[in-house]
């Protein structure tokens, strides 16, 4: 699953009001799913602490159907699974489904026990019982003592006289009602309006636990089996599922005009990958004799505007750079992508029928900005990386999701740069995932990437796992490993992988088995196994921070945490201490890598008088810390080397984006003085990259959220508009005053920043552009002439700098769009306004359905706490409306821990902890589901902001004040 991104040109431009919005609704952003296996090894390699404090497991209890894992006794076989979705309501104004379903299992351990995920489902009466058990060798299986619902642990729990023979198979006959709900989680559906017709979808999620709502199903990731689904939908409506439609029969029951569609069986697979659609949409598709069938399948009038277009012309070639990279072929005969309009993450693997949020899928040229196209192709290539990684070999357990969501968000980035090789994606993954990243991970509530099996049982602490970590960290420390093995050997690694467990389950020992048999032919240079090196970036939390003093050549490591009198909440059996691949360059000259293995060594080679550049490209995992003569050498090949124009040349763009990062967080950690980390900013006036200024910005955004309220406010203001003022008129320059949009994608993006960081402190001219854009948008709604790039900071900004009428004017287009890429642009630039008042009101808005789809009500009040006026309302709002949100908007969810960090980034005060706490006391009651870990966080933050805040508010005003 890709999960909770918001398109990133919103985030890009959520600079504008709030500096800070980026770098945490990227980092909050990444979240796809899937699963991967996990090391059984794990115990004998010294895996000894304790589950973490996040969700207990409930009361343990001896009984079978206590337990939220499965017993071992039954495997099943495959599924006859039909089922028919009401598309309008019942006599009890309800939306339902009806179905039946036939189980074939084996039994591989003498039981008399039938234990089958099931919730939410009605059942049937059969013979007195809620299930009909027999064999398929026609002899009579034991008779069923009794049958009920354990609702807790969402099982159909069948009891028996006698027991089940291992060897032998039955089969299970269930008849059962659901309730097709907006809840976007399991069989549900989606409502959307054509012309004023309301239409409605009956669509599926089913990751992580939500197979178990559509029907009764043994539903862990390793139960693989066959299913052959068959769908009775009204007659006139497209029905489509995993594997391609065998036909189409009409029939009539009770006068009502239906068809019945069956389906060829699926491989063998997950039920966490399954999924359905019944819809009126229509579709593109690759010509006949394509060697696989690709279609697109969207609202009918998002296909005549030609918005699978796009989706269509990439799919097939990202599709062909899998087949090559994994060197194995697609095993399916279709694959389906299908654009919903109500869709909880960003986009879910189905095998065959890839299901996404429209603005994940569909791209408008005069709507979609290049963020929303990078978006799009990013989104399609995390999904189909999936179709080998986590479909074809699938995790034993959801503890190893972390490999399945890591890996494909890792080699997103290449299946994105071979569709569009002029973007520099593969850049970008620095931006987009290892920074924001290592803000989660260097605190000392994170978590390690990998979880022992047994911590990981309720459906609430699996959808906790669909978090910043599993995703980024998961992509970064697999980047890490593909460069110090280099792309052919981890790229053959994998394909061995691929080829011995298809069709079955792994832990993620066995990826690093077929790594290393790799490595060990290619002849290649390690200082340990594979594993010895991968289990230290995976079991413990956190990450180094690599120290290197040119004076004397030591380097040196140390587990770095945001706040140095944090504690680690787990033990680590490394000690906190990696084995750390070490890229770097002497004086612009490329050098051997070195590995760092132990606290502390010397290294002669790294003894220089000249500058010394470390993790070069930032493929390690790691932040970099020198000497202070280092850094002074650094700082001023910054300045001077733009003056000459020659830093371009040695220092790589990516590590000028690093040598920010690095030092605004070293600051924070108290391991470098805050005015080195604002030096370095010091030269931006020169420069004109994305990356660099990309980096200040987020790092600058946290100084806006802790003093934006403060006399720090002005002079930082002031020293700001000096440094972008250049940057503006150079975008003004090259665009012929704004009538063009410059070529390259990264310009693009850093066009945006400038234009929003100079409205933001007052470049003259600035608002002019902006508000008068916006007016001539006013005066002739029909013709929007903005172009889309600059929509979010140009309506944002307008938005801030008016009042009621361009409020509502944003409110009516925004209401009205059916485009989802220009819907998600106005939803943030509502969030923009100063007046309390319509922030309030908008606040009202998120939480009303009709007005805000379910999907996006978190985002809007996050987009508001980002506000500086909109922070305490949008506060007070969720403490005051707690047990609402989370019974109305639950689920299996994981936006509640985005609402938490979001409403929380800027606390800073002692007051503001206090609430905090207090707020975690009153709702102890009713939980926090999957944000348990986010309000840990919160608190943690927040304590080290108030710190932070003490210590460097004089100092920091005497630099902006002198600067
Ligand atoms: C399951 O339901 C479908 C549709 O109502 C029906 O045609 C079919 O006969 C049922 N299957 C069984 C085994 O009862
Ligand atoms: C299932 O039964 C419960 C309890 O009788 C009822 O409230 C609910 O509406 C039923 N659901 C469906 C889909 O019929
Ligand atoms: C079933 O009905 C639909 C809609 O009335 C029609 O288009 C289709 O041709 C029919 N299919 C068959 C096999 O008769
Ligand atoms: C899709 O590909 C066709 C043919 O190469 C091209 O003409 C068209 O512009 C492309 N559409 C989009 C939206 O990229
Ligand atoms: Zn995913």
């Amino acid at each position: 699953m890709k999960g909770f991104y918001i398109s990133k040109a919103v985030a890009v431009a959520g600079i504008i009001i709030a500096v800070s919005a980026v770098a945490t609704i990227i980092a909050l952003s990444i979240v796809y799913s899937q699963e991967k296996a996990k090391n059984n090894a794990k115990p004998t390699e010294g895996w000894t602490t304790p589950p973490t404090a996040t969700s207990t497991t409930p009361t343990p209890s001896n009984e079978p159907w206590d337990r939220y894992r499965l017993p071992d006794s039954l495997l099943p076989e495959h599924y006859i699974v039909t089922l028919w979705p009401r598309l309008h309501v019942d006599e009890h104004g309800m939306y339902i489904f009806t179905g039946n379903s036939t189980v074939v299992f084996r039994c591989v351990k003498e039981t008399d026990l039938v234990l089958i995920h099931s919730n939410k489902l009605n059942f049937t009466q059969l013979d007195g019982h809620l299930a009909k058990l027999s064999t398929t060798d026609g002899s009579s299986p034991p008779a069923i003592k009794t049958t009920w619902l354990q609702v807790r642990t969402q099982y159909l729990v069948v009891q028996l006289n006698g027991n089940l023979v291992p060897g032998k198979s039955y089969q299970l006959f269930t008849e059962f009602r659901g309730e097709l709900a907006d809840d976007l989680g399991g069989f549900y559906r989606s409502e959307y309006y054509q012309g004023s017709q309301l239409k409605i979808v009956a669509t599926t999620q089913m990751q992580p636990t939500d197979a178990r709502k559509a029907f009764p199903c043994f539903d862990e990731p390793a139960m693989k089996a066959v299913f052959h689904m068959t769908l009775v939908h009204d007659r006139g409506t497209v029905a489509l599922a995993n594997g391609m439609e065998i036909e189409t029969v009409n029939f009539t029951t009770n006068g009502v005009e239906l068809s019945r569609t069956t389906f060829e069986p699926t491989e063998k697979m997950s039920t966490y990958l399954l999924a359905f659609v019944v819809s009126d949409f229509a579709h593109i598709r690759t010509p006949e004799g394509a060697k696989v069938l690709i279609r697109i399948w969207a609202r009918r009038s998002a296909i005549a505007e030609g918005q699978g277009d796009y989706a269509l012309n990439k799919t097939g070639p990202i599709l062909e750079f899998f087949e090559r990279y994994y060197n194995s072929t697609y095993p399916l005969s279709k694959s389906d992508q299908i654009a919903l309009p109500d869709f909880s993450a960003g986009a879910m693997e189905n095998w065959g029928l890839i299901t996404y949020r429209e603005t994940a899928l569909l791209y408008d040229p005069h709507a979609s900005s290049n963020g929303d196209k990078e978006w799009v192709a990013t989104v399609i290539s995390h999904e189909l990386a999936h179709m080998w990684f986590g479909n074809l070999v699938t995790m034993k357990w959801w503890n190893d999701l972390w490999l399945n969501e890591g890996f494909a968000t890792y080699v997103s980035y290449l299946g994105a740069h071979d569709a569009e090789p002029e973007w520099n994606v593969k850049d970008l993954i620095v931006l987009n995932a290892v920074h924001p990243v290592f803000a989660v991970d260097s605190l000392a509530s994170s978590h390690p990437l990998s979880y022992s099996e047994e911590e990981i049982n309720t459906p609430a602490q699996i959808s906790e796992l669909f978090d910043t970590i599993t995703y980024s960290k998961g992509a970064a420390v697999l980047r890490m490993l593909s460069e110090f093995l280099s792309e052919p050997v981890f790229a053959r690694g994998l394909s061995s992988y691929l080829k011995e467990y298809a069709y079955s389950n792994t832990v993620y020992g066995d990826l690093w088995q077929h790594l290393q048999k790799v490595k060990n032919t290619a002849g290649l240079e390690l200082p340990d196994t594979v594993n010895e090196i991968m289990n230290r970036w995976i079991l413990q939390m956190g990450f180094p921070v690599v120290t290197i003093d040119t004076q004397t050549g030591n380097i040196s490591q140390k587990h770095f945490l945001l706040d140095p009198e944090s504690v680690p909440a787990r033990p680590s059996d490394y000690n906190y201490e990696w084995f750390v691949p070490i890229k770097w360059a002497k004086n612009g000259i490329h050098q051997d890598q070195h590995w760092l293995l132990n606290s502390s060594a010397l290294y002669e080679p790294m003894k220089s008088v000249e500058w010394v550049l470390a993790n070069l490209d930032v493929t390690g995992y790691y932040r970099v810390n020198y000497d202070s003569a280092n850094w002074e050498r650094l700082l001023s090949l910054l300045i001077e080397g733009h003056q000459v124009n020659k830093c371009l040349l040695i220092i790589p763009v990516i590590n000028r984006a690093q040598i920010v990062d690095d030092t605004f967080n070293l600051a924070r950690a108290k391991i470098v003085d805050t005015t080195l980390a604002l030096r370095t900013t010091q030269y931006l006036s020169q420069e004109r990259e994305y990356m660099p200024w990309q980096s200040a910005i987020r790092n600058l955004a946290y100084f806006f959220l802790m003093f934006e309220r403060t006399e720090v406010y002005g002079p930082m203001q002031s020293y700001l508009k000096k440094q972008v003022q250049p940057l503006f008129e150079y975008f003004e320059n090259i665009t012929s005053n704004w009538e063009k949009i410059p070529t390259r994608h990264t310009d693009q993006y850093n066009q945006v920043n400038a234009i929003s960081l100079a409205c933001r402190t007052g470049v003259e001219g600035c608002a002019e552009l902006t508000n008068g854009w916006y007016k001539q948008w006013m005066d002739n709604p029909e013709n929007n002439t903005i172009h889309a790039n600059l929509k979010s900071v140009v309506y944002c900004n307008a938005i801030a700098g008016g009042g009621e009428e361009e409020w509502d004017f944003g409110w009516r287009m925004f209401s009205n769009t059916t485009n989802a890429a220009e819907a998600d642009k106005l939803m943030y630039a509502l969030s923009c306004t100063k007046e309390p008042w319509l922030l309030n009101r908008y606040l009202e808005y998120s939480l009303d359905p009709n007005k805000i789809r379910k999907q996006d009500a978190t985002f809007a009040i996050v987009y508001i706490a980002r506000n500086v006026v909109g922070q305490p309302l949008a506060w007070d709002f969720i403490r005051a409306k707690w047990d609402y949100i989370f019974n109305e908007y639950g689920g299996g969810s994981i936006s509640f821990s985005r609402l938490i960090t979001g409403v929380t980034e800027r606390f800073s005060t002692l007051f503001e902890l206090q609430q905090l706490q207090q707020f975690k006391e009153e709702h102890s009651q009713t939980g926090f589901g999957s944000a348990e870990i986010a309000l840990e966080q919160a608190i943690e933050k927040t304590k080290a902001n108030i710190r932070w805040v003490a210590e460097n508010n004089d100092k920091v005003l005497k630099w902006f004040l002198s600067a």
